[in-house]
């Protein structure tokens, strides 16, 4: 199993070590414009592995797309992250143009690759991704929601005052601040719903603050996250890499399903080793259509932006 992970910034570093670590990858290319920085990231990397004992080879490449040739899963990170004050949706600009070549070398290497899309504004990314490369559309995956999500459930986590591993929950719609929408009503403590044992009022909290979640983020840090972003990533590539079967909400070209065409946004997936398995549309109530209707229309208008 051979994965390429492209931009070797903080989100791709943290991803290639969290799939390093997890140990399911013979080998991870690690590729960044700027000349020997991922062969620094890559060889640092694998001096930690007699101490965190995987044997996964990681090798770094500055732009020598040859060195990615016959990837199974490519994961583009590549592009300019927000600073703080700044929506995702305005870094489209320059991410546009970086995201199409960086797309466009990788298919034309690896024929057969499974894309997994990070830059952002990342359905907007996950959509051009599609139009530049003309690949089947269970080949394309954004990732997003298997982000929005691990928050959410940070979040319920602390409100509940219960521990990470008893609670479940779910975030579709766009990766941004105004469109996620965090599924509250299915949200479970062990089998329970989470309205049981907090306010509607603190439940209303715990969504306000995961769909600012990111933005919270680079207010601390001054960049956007990586741990989490990188953590999410490997998710997704070992669901795909041990064909696990497992859902994820992850942004992906709809045709039709949850009503909405002609574009990618965060909805339930199977992921195994074809990538996107299955969509699984689950029935929504009226505020929860209305809301992904809303993230929709807020993609749609991103979409808008971009000169395919
Ligand atoms: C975030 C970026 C990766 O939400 O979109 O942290």
């Amino acid at each position: 199993m051979k994965v390429t992970v492209v931009g070797a910034g903080a989100v791709g570093a943290s991803c290639a070590e969290y799939i390093a670590i997890k140990n399911f990858a013979s080998e991870v290319v690690l590729l960044d414009i700027k000349e020997g920085y991922a062969e620094g990231k890559a060889m640092d990397l694998m001096q930690t592995a007699s101490l965190n004992g995987f044997d996964t080879k990681l090798t770094g490449s500055t732009s020598d797309y040859s060195k990615t040739a016959n990837s199974d899963i490519a994961v583009i990170t590549s592009g300019i992250p927000r600073k703080p004050g700044m929506t995702r949706e305005e870094l489209i600009g320059i991410n546009a143009g970086i995201v199409k070549s960086v797309a466009t070398s990788l298919v034309e290497h690896s024929p057969n690759v499974i894309l997994i899309v990070v830059s952002n504004p990342m359905d907007t990314m996950t959509y051009l991704t599609h139009k530049v490369t003309g690949l089947p559309k269970h080949r394309i995956i954004g990732m997003g929601g298997a982000l929005d999500s691990a928050r959410f459930k940070y979040r319920l986590a602390q409100a509940l005052e219960a521990p990470i591993s008893d609670v479940d929950g779910m975030v579709i719609g766009g990766h941004s601040d105004k469109g996620m929408v965090p599924l509250t009503r299915l949200a479970t403590r062990n089998s329970v719903p989470v309205s049981e044992f907090i306010s509607e009022e603190r439940l209303n909290q715990v969504k306000e603050d995961t769909k600012v979640g990111g933005a919270t983020l680079t207010k601390l840090l001054g960049t956007s996250a990586w741990y989490a972003p990188g953590a999410a990533v490997s998710g997704l590539v070992q669901a795909i890499a041990c064909d696990q079967k497992k859902i994820y909400p992850c942004s992906t070209l709809l045709d039709g399903e949850y009503g909405l065409n002609d574009l990618c946004i965060g909805v339930p997936v199977v992921l195994g080793r074809n990538g996107i398995e299955k969509i699984v549309e689950i029935d929504l109530s009226e505020a929860e259509k209305t809301h992904l209707k809303e993230s929709a229309e807020g993609v749609q208008k991103t979409n808008g932006l971009l000169e395919i």
